[in-house]
């Protein structure tokens, strides 16, 4: 099966049974493990991480591979600000703002106002960094997943997604919300506010939320200012946007939904990604566990059909774990 090249490599060899042969060598910090068992010599894993199933690890799906891009900046930083043509012409056209701002003039104003750092670029082979992705869908009453839930480092919750009052359900812990200007909410000071932004007036309406408070229109009302800590403020890259339009949601509809975008973020900050509260109803309804509110999967702006699918080959492919709804 595997041929094996060992050369004058340190290795340890344990004789597990009289069938059994496991080889660890240790080769420039990664672990190979060979085993050998009746069936010859079967498996070779060198793990980019300490869960039992890395996401990052590319070399056990084509199709993942063939989407995933580790190199596409996931956080807007002042030093990869500039989008390039494709990138800010696709962005641009997103979603219509009779006054939007030079885009470059006001990314200028981001970074003396909020973090301006690389993050996510721990991961290690000596690291499990677990991320539970908490979806709005009205399958996860009556589930009881909250404490399993709240067990992940990172919780990543959406839009208004609540938790007081649904605890049991849907847990309490919240590491990271990801909104836009019109579903912005108050978040408590150990929340990181990533902002999902699909037009420059988004990132004024953040600096301005901040600062003067002035901005309360955008295509609708939006609250002039929230609770959140500036500390903790993320910015959502949009050549990230437009990587998960592109390659994950492959140019269907206009644009991802915010709960697909969440979870290809996941992809990307996290090694074991479990999801909760994801799911349309057999009606093809976007229904929320927290209000009534009944929107149509596949409603022009996202293609809910098209990502259902991808969010099962992902689970098909042993990248994400899907935590099925009850009501
Ligand atoms: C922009 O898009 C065109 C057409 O799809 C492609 O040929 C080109 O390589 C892209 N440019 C960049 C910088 O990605
Ligand atoms: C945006 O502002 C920058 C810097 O002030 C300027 O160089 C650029 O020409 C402006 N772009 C547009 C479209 O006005
Ligand atoms: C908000 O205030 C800033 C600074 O005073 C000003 O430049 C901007 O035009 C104002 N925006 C709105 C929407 O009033
Ligand atoms: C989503 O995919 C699952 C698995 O294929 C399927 O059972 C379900 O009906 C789909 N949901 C919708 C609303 O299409």
């Amino acid at each position: 099966m595997v041929v094996l090249r060992l050369k004058k490599q340190r290795y340890m060899a344990a004789l597990l049974s009289s069938t059994t042969i496991l080889l660890l060598l240790y080769l420039q910090n990664s672990l190979l493990i060979f085993t050998y068992g009746s069936f010859g010599f079967v498996s070779v894993l060198r793990s980019p991480c300490a869960c039992s199933i890395c996401v990052a690890d590319r070399e056990n799906s084509n199709w993942f591979s063939e989407r995933y891009n580790p190199n596409v900046p996931i956080l807007l930083t002042s030093t990869n600000s500039l989008l390039n043509a494709n990138v800010s012409s696709w962005w641009e056209g997103l979603q219509y703002s009779p006054d939007s701002g030079n885009y470059t003039e006001v990314v200028n104003q981001l970074f003396p106002l909020f973090p301006d750092k690389e993050h996510y670029s721990d991961a290690s082979p000596d690291r499990c960094r677990t991320c539970a992705v908490v979806g709005n869908s009205g399958n996860i009453l009556g589930s009881h997943y909250g404490p399993l839930i709240d067990l992940h480092d990172f919780v990543l919750r959406i839009n208004k997604g609540l938790t007081e009052g649904y605890e049991k359900d849907v847990g309490s812990k919240t590491t990271h919300r990801i909104v836009y200007p019109e579903s912005a909410m108050d978040l408590d000071s150990s929340t990181h506010l990533m902002l999902l932004p699909f037009k420059v007036l988004d990132i004024q309406w953040l600096i301005s939320a901040f600062t003067t408070k002035n901005i309360t229109h955008t295509y609708m009302e939006v609250p002039s200012t929230i609770k959140a800590n500036k500390d903790k403020v993320m910015i959502v890259h949009p050549e990230f946007i437009k990587y998960v339009y592109d390659n994950w949601a492959e140019g269907h509809a206009r644009y991802p939904s915010t709960g697909f975008l969440t979870l290809i973020i996941a992809l990307h900050i996290c090694d074991e990604v479990n999801v909760f509260g994801f799911g349309a109803t057999s009606d093809k309804i976007w229904n929320h566990y927290f209000e009534e509110i009944l929107t149509s999967y596949e409603n022009g702006m996202h293609d809910g059909k098209f990502e259902n699918e991808t969010i099962n080959r992902l689970q098909q492919e042993n990248k994400i774990l899907i935590h099925k709804g009850w009501a």
